[in-house]
């Protein structure tokens, strides 16, 4: 218990956040990446409307599995390394700002969380991922433009209930657990925002 405790909560803990932010978003990217794979296959086998595939049809459909794009993988594995130390001083100043867990201060903390670290975390996603894409700093704010305000609801709906339940309902040893479970889901979003949605 004691090495875990030091981990947790302990001097190593920056660095613990930081690496499983990113081991989250990448495992996020890599289900994201997938999930067109798995629509495909549960066609092939629960066909709805594609009653009249041939078997050429389904030969395509398996040789058409996507390939998994690693440098992908890897520009959302840096961006959720990026996030981690911000997430981990922003919730140490929180915690010191905001000491206890009355109701009054939960509430001021989740509103915090979502009004300035939820952008922040998100102009870190999406400017870092288009820098690394070598993008020019209008087609940035065009993407911006587009997805921000969109990801960033979807954020506000996904958050304070997930916090809400941890708070409530989840036993403290795991609640690390639990966050980091969340957080991956979240990042299965985000791959979808950055790489498939269209906002045009
Ligand atoms: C990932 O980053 C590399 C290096 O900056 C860049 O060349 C590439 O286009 C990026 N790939 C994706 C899918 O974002």
């Amino acid at each position: 218990m004691g090495i875990l405790r030091q981990l947790l909560f302990g001097k190593y803990l920056l660095i613990t956040n930081t690496v499983s932010c990113g081991l989250m978003m990448a495992t996020g990217d890599v289900i994201q990446q997938h999930s067109k794979y798995w629509k495909k296959y549960s066609q092939k086998y629960f066909p709805t409307r594609v009653m009249a595939a041939s078997p050429e049809d389904e030969k395509t459909a398996i040789s058409n599995a996507p390939k998994h794009d690693y440098t992908r993988t890897r520009n959302m594995t840096v961006v959720g390394l990026l996030q981690g130390p911000f997430h981990h001083w922003f919730y140490m100043i929180l915690d010191r700002v905001l000491p206890g867990k009355n109701a009054k201060s939960v509430v001021k903390k989740t509103l915090l969380d979502q009004s300035i670290a939820s952008p922040t975390c998100l102009a870190i996603f999406f400017v870092g991922l288009g820098i690394m894409e070598h993008r020019k700093v209008e087609e940035i704010c065009k993407e911006l433009n587009l997805k921000f305000y969109n990801t960033w609801k979807i954020d506000c709906c996904f958050w304070p209930p997930t916090q809400c339940i941890n708070f409530l309902f989840v036993p403290l040893q795991y609640r690390v657990l639990y966050i980091n479970a969340m957080t991956m889901v979240y990042d299965i979003f985000l791959s979808y925002m950055k790489y498939e949605a269209h906002c045009e």
